[in-house]
């Protein structure tokens, strides 16, 4: 059988999540919920998504709030598991999702990086191996032996990025974090990613600073309710989404308009 050429191969996934329906709680409802439980509503964050990314390309990942982009990105990391559908990743996978989670707060960012190094699987000779290039990406000098508690929220990208690209992973899922850093360390993090691309890696990259999606994605996805509602070029995909979110905003002007 031949081998895939995608690192990450999403083949009809779909994601179910069950959402309390909160309702005002009256004496009666109070009553029945000792004997039932509460109602459940069915949501599909994810509802039928097909894609493949292959190495050596950066693909961008758009969409509006709730459509349905992390959810994918921890699908495919293994952190949910898939309602239906398969999901298939060769290689390693380094992740980047939102910076309060993945810490241990009380811990120092040096005692951080041994701890999610081994939690990645690695032996403590891998890590200490690894640490000379994850310090010297990182550049937190002095604050690599403080709580990561006191860290910046710039200061904790720097630290969570330093630990994703530690061991060279096939495959990189960057969730909106990148906005975090200073300038000068944006540009080194998408310098990073453009390296590990140009080294094979396949990198999904989500993110909601167009010019970045530009200059960065060798192609984009867009989601919209759970399913792909467009992909291709980078310039194409995003002249569609963003006339669609004109063409929304315009709707609401004309709508205040004519209700004020
Ligand atoms: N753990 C969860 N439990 C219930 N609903 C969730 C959970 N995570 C995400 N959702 C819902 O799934 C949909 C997609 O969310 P998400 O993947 O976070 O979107 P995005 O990252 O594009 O903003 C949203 O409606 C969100 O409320
Ligand atoms: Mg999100």
């Amino acid at each position: 059988m031949k081998d895939s050429e995608y690192l990450v191969e999403v083949s009809n996934l779909r994601k179910r999540f069950n959402v309390r329906r909160e309702r005002e709680a009256t004496l009666k409802r109070v009553v029945t919920r000792l004997f039932r439980p509460y109602p459940h509503e069915a949501l599909w964050a994810l509802d039928g998504i097909s894609l493949g990314v292959k190495g050596g390309e950066i693909v961008g990942l758009i969409g509006v709030n709730g459509s349905g982009k992390s959810t994918l990105l921890r699908v495919i990391a293994g952190i949910y598991v898939p309602t239906e559908g398969d999901v298939v990743v060769k290689g390693q996978v380094g992740a980047l999702f939102e910076l309060e989670t993945g810490f241990s707060l009380e811990l120092s960012g040096m005692d951080n990086i041994f701890l999610s190094g081994s939690l990645m699987g690695y032996s403590r000779t891998q890590i200490t191996e690894a640490l000379p290039r994850v310090v010297e990406m990182v550049e937190l000098d002095e604050f690599l032996e403080v709580p990561v508690k006191a860290y910046s929220s710039g200061m904790k990208f720097r630290l969570g990025f330093g630990i994703a690209m530690a061991f060279h992973p096939e495959v990189l899922l960057v969730d909106e974090v990148m906005a975090a850093a200073d300038e000068a360390f944006q540009r080194k993090a998408y310098r990073r990613l453009q390296d590990a691309r140009d080294n094979g890696s396949g990198v999904m990259l989500v993110s909601h600073e167009m010019d970045a999606v530009r200059s960065h994605c060798d192609r984009v996805i867009w989601l919209a309710d759970g399913k792909i509602r467009a992909e291709g070029s980078t310039e194409e995909v995003l002249g569609e989404y963003l006339s669609s979110v004109n063409a929304d905003h315009a709707g609401e002007e004309c709508g205040s308009r004519g209700s004020g």
